[in-house]
C-alpha cells in the first residue's frame, strides 16, 4: 500500500511537472505509460459495458453491443437518455452511481444508463487518465452507432464525474453529432492542463455545464464551460468538509468532490434547491455585488440550460443533505456580506417564490459567446480590482515526500598545468554529507489517513490524491 501510494505520488507530480515541459520529466512519464499494460487503443475496450437501470433490473450491453440495450423493453424511446460515466476508481457499486441513479430513477423522466468502465480505470491514476483519450473514441464510436440504431442524438445527455466528466468531453469529440448538453461534475483536473491532451471544452456541447467543487486538488480549476458554477467559491474546503466536521480522511479526500454529484443527484428531484448567480468572482459574490434578479440566476443541476446565460455562477450551500438553500444560497452570508447595506436586492429576500430562469428546454441555440457580467451598482465600494477565478487559498493536504536519492557527486579529474616551480599538492575534496531531512510528520499523517481511508473502504485514488498533492495546488492530485 505504501510503495504504491509513493509510485502514484511520483506518477501525479511527473504529471504536474510536465505542465513545465520538462524533456527528462517526460521520458519517465512515457515508461511509466509503458509498463501499464492493455488498453491504450480504442480497439481494447471490449470490457466497458453500457448498463440500463430501471427499479427493477439492470441490464448491461458490452459495448459491442450496446446497440442492443435500445431494444431492452425498459428502454423507453420517447424519453431523453442520460449517459452517466463514473471516475476514477469508481464502478456500479459507488456512491455516485447510487445516488444519481437512484435520482433519476425516482424523477422517470429519462432512460439512465451507466457507462461502466470500471475495468479501465482501477488501476493508478495515471493509467486511467492516459486510456481517457482512447475510451472516449471507443465510447463515441459506440453512441455513434446507437444513433444510427435510433438513438436520440437531440436529447441525448452525457453526465460525468471526475475522470468521467474529462470523458463525456473527449467521447464528444467523436461523435458526429452536437450534443445539446454536456454535464460534468468536478471534472478531473490532474494532466488536463498538459498540451497535447483531449479534455472537456465549452465546445463540446451546445451548453457544457459543469459543478466545481474541488477545483485545483482534484478537480479542475478553469472555467472549461459554458455556465461554470463555483458552489461556496468551487474549492475545498467545501461547508461539512472541515476536519471535526467529518472523518478524518474523509476531510482530506473525498469530501469537497464528492459534493459535486450530491448537490447534482439532489437538484434532480428539487430543481430550485441550487439558484446561482451570475457574477465575476466568489469575493465580489460575497461582497454582495451580484445581487440575484430574474435575469441573472440559473439553478445549478438538473434545469442548468433552462436559462439562456453563459458564464460563471456562485452560489452558497448548507453543510449537509439537503444542500441546497434555495433562494438564500444566491446571496452571501449575512456574516460575509460585510459592505453590501445597499446592494442587496430586496426582491431576493421577499420573493422566495419568485421562479428566476425558465426551465424549459430551449428552443433555439443558444449564445455561444459569453455573456457580458455587470457589475451590480454600488453607492460606497472603491473600484474593485479584478480576482482570478479561483479566490479562496486552497489548503493543501499534506504531501509525502519522496525519499530523495541522491546521485553520486563525481568529481571531475583537477589537471593541473605544469609547473616549473614546486608541485603543488591538492588539498583533498571533502564532500560533506548529505543528510536526507525526515519526513516523519507528512507520513505518519498519510498513513493515518490512509489506514483510515481503507477502514472506511475510501477509494484508493483519492488517498493518492492527499498524498501525491503537490505544493502547486492548481495541478495537484
Ligand atoms: C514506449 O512504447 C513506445 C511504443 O511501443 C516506444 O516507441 C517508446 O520508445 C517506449 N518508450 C519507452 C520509454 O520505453
Ligand atoms: C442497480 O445498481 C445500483 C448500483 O449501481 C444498485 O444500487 C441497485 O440496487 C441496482 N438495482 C437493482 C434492481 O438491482
Ligand atoms: C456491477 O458490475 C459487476 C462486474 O461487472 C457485475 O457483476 C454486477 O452485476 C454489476 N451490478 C450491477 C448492479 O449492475
Ligand atoms: C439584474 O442584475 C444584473 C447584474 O447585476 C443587472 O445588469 C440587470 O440590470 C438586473 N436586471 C434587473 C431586471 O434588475
Amino acid at each position: 500500500m505504501k510503495s504504491t501510494l509513493f509510485c502514484l505520488c511520483v506518477a501525479v507530480l511527473v504529471a504536474s511537472a510536465l505542465g513545465g515541459k520538462n524533456p527528462n520529466l517526460e521520458i519517465r512519464l512515457d515508461s511509466v505509460l509503458n509498463s501499464t499494460g492493455k488498453a491504450l487503443t480504442s480497439d481494447d475496450f471490449s470490457e466497458i459495458q453500457f448498463t440500463l437501470y430501471t427499479n427493477t433490473r439492470n441490464t448491461s450491453y458490452p459495448i459491442a453491443e450496446a446497440n442492443a440495450l435500445l431494444a431492452d423493453p425498459a428502454f423507453d424511446a420517447g424519453k431523453p437518455t442520460a449517459l452517466y460515466m463514473h471516475g476514477w476508481s469508481e464502478s456500479n457499486d459507488s456512491e455516485s452511481v447510487g445516488a444519481v441513479s437512484r435520482a433519476f430513477l425516482r424523477r422517470g423522466s429519462h432512460n439512465f444508463v451507466l457507462l461502466d468502465w470500471s475495468e479501465y480505470v482501477k488501476g493508478d491514476y495515471i493509467t486511467s487518465f492516459v486510456r481517457c483519450t482512447a475510451a472516449g473514441e471507443a465510447v463515441g464510436a459506440a453512441v455513434n452507432r446507437m444513433v444510427d440504431a435510433g438513438l436520440d442524438r437531440d436529447t441525448f445527455w452525457p453526465i460525468g464525474h471526475s475522470l468521467g466528466g474529462q470523458l463525456s468531453g473527449v467521447m464528444a469529440k467523436s461523435l458526429d453529432f452536437k450534443p445539446s448538453r454536456i454535464t460534468a461534475l468536478d471534472p478531473a483536473g490532474p494532466g488536463f492542463n498538459l498540451p497535447g491532451i483531449p479534455s472537456l471544452t465549452r465546445d463540446d456541447a451546445v451548453v457544457v455545464d459543469v459543478i466545481h467543487t474541488d477545483a485545483g486538488v482534484s478537480g479542475s480549476s478553469s472555467n472549461d464551460a459554458t455556465i461554470d458554477f463555483w458552489p461556496n467559491g468551487g474549492t475545498r474546503p467545501q461547508p461539512g468538509c472541515n476536519v471535526g466536521e467529518t472523518k478524518l480522511a474523509e476531510a482530506l479526500l473525498y469530501c469537497g468532490h464528492r459534493r459535486s454529484w450530491e448537490f447534482f443527484a439532489e437538484s434532480v428531484n428539487d430543481e430550485t434547491a441550487f439558484p446561482a448567480v451570475s457574477c465575476r468572482s466568489w469575493s465580489a459574490f460575497k461582497k454582495g455585488l451580484c445581487p440575484a434578479n430574474d435575469s441573472n440566476v440559473v439553478y445549478m443541476g438538473f434545469p442548468a440550460p433552462g436559462a439562456y446565460l453563459t458564464g460563471t455562477f456562485y452560489l452558497r450551500t448548507g453543510p449537509e443533505e439537503p444542500f441546497g438553500l434555495g433562494v438564500d444560497g444566491a446571496r452571501p452570508d449575512s456574516g460575509e456580506n460585510l459592505d453590501a447595506t445597499t446592494t442587496t436586492d430586496a426582491s431576493v429576500t421577499d420573493a422566495p417564490t419568485t421562479v428566476w430562469a425558465t426551465t424549459e428546454a430551449p428552443t433555439t441555440e443558444w449564445p455561444s459567446t459569453e455573456v457580458p457580467i455587470t457589475e451590480a451598482p454600488t453607492t460606497s465600494n472603491a473600484p474593485i480590482t479584478n480576482a482570478p477565478t479561483t479566490n479562496a487559498p486552497i489548503t493543501n493536504a499534506p504531501i509525502t515526500n519522496a525519499p530523495i536519492t541522491n546521485a553520486p557527486i563525481t568529481n571531475a579529474p583537477i589537471t593541473n598545468a605544469p609547473i616549473t616551480n614546486a608541485p603543488i599538492t591538492n588539498a583533498p575534496i571533502t564532500n560533506a554529507p548529505i543528510t536526507n531531512a525526515p519526513t516523519t510528520n507528512a507520513n505518519s499523517v498519510v498513513s493515518q489517513c490512509a489506514a483510515e481511508a481503507a477502514s472506511n473502504g475510501l477509494a484508493r485514488w483519492l488517498t493518492v490524491i492527499v498524498c501525491g498533492s503537490p505544493s502547486e495546488s492548481q495541478t495537484s492530485a
